[in-house]
């Protein structure tokens, strides 16, 4: 889903109103866009912009963003046969509108958005945007300089054949870490620990962008506001 389509193309889909037709409309005045007279069927709608044409609605969709502090166990996925899912735990009759903004694994915790805003969860995930997702990292043995080194170079990933970007690194005890990552490769921080043969025991993420986690307990959600995630 694009994020922007031509109103006559929007029309066009909802009723199969050719342009002439549709501009007969615009020009009588019949065509409004968010309560305004369209000018135009070439003007640009959002997926969120309420588009009518005399009496009837052709398009009117409610933005929804919504985090959640995903509990172990629980899948990223909209659906399946075997595990609860994220998309699960928003009981909400709109809950399957929604779609992940990343994923986390099953025995991540953390935060985890879901919205029905195509921009807003490429705005997060494209890795050109280099949004920070912060994690709490546990091991299972020591983190060392070494580690910290190669993680805030950026390391070697040969299935991708990519270098990661630099990372950052807070050490908050020798086992324990806050781990800043800007793309989300699958299992990265796991690989990027296990490169040194340590386990990741623990993995919980805190924070995407300047958007944090919060007192939000283990399966709650709430709604944000995009611009609370500064991206
Ligand atoms: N890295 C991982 O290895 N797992 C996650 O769930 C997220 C980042």
């Amino acid at each position: 889903m694009r994020g922007f389509t031509r109103l006559d193309r929007l029309i066009w889909k909802w009723r199969g109103l050719g342009k002439p037709r549709i501009r007969i409309k615009i020009e009588a005045g019949e065509v409004r866009v968010n309560g305004t007279l369209a000018t135009s069927g070439a003007m640009e709608i959002g997926n969120f912009d309420l588009v009518e044409v005399g009496p009837e609605i052709v398009q009117n969709r409610t933005a929804r963003y919504v985090m959640l502090n995903k509990p172990q166990g629980v899948v990223s996925a909209t659906v399946d046969a075997e595990h609860p899912t994220v998309v699960s735990l928003v009981e909400e009759d709109w809950a399957d509108e929604l779609h992940l903004a990343g994923r986390l694994d099953r025995f991540t915790t953390g935060l985890l958005i879901m919205t029905n805003d195509s921009r807003v969860s490429e705005a997060i995930t494209e890795p050109v945007r280099k949004v920070g997702k912060r994690y709490r990292v546990g091991t299972d043995g020591e983190i060392t300089a070494e580690m910290i080194a190669l993680f805030e170079k950026g390391m070697w990933f040969a299935k991708e054949e990519v270098t990661t970007a630099p990372a950052q690194v807070k050490l908050l005890d020798p086992r324990e870490c806050l781990l800043t990552i800007y793309e989300g490769k699958n299992h990265q921080v796991k690989r990027m620990f296990a490169h040194f043969g340590v386990k990741v025991v623990r993995l919980h993420r805190e924070a995407v962008g300047e958007l944090e986690l919060g007192e939000l307990t283990e399966g709650e959600w709430r709604f944000f506001d995009p611009g609370e995630l500064m991206v």
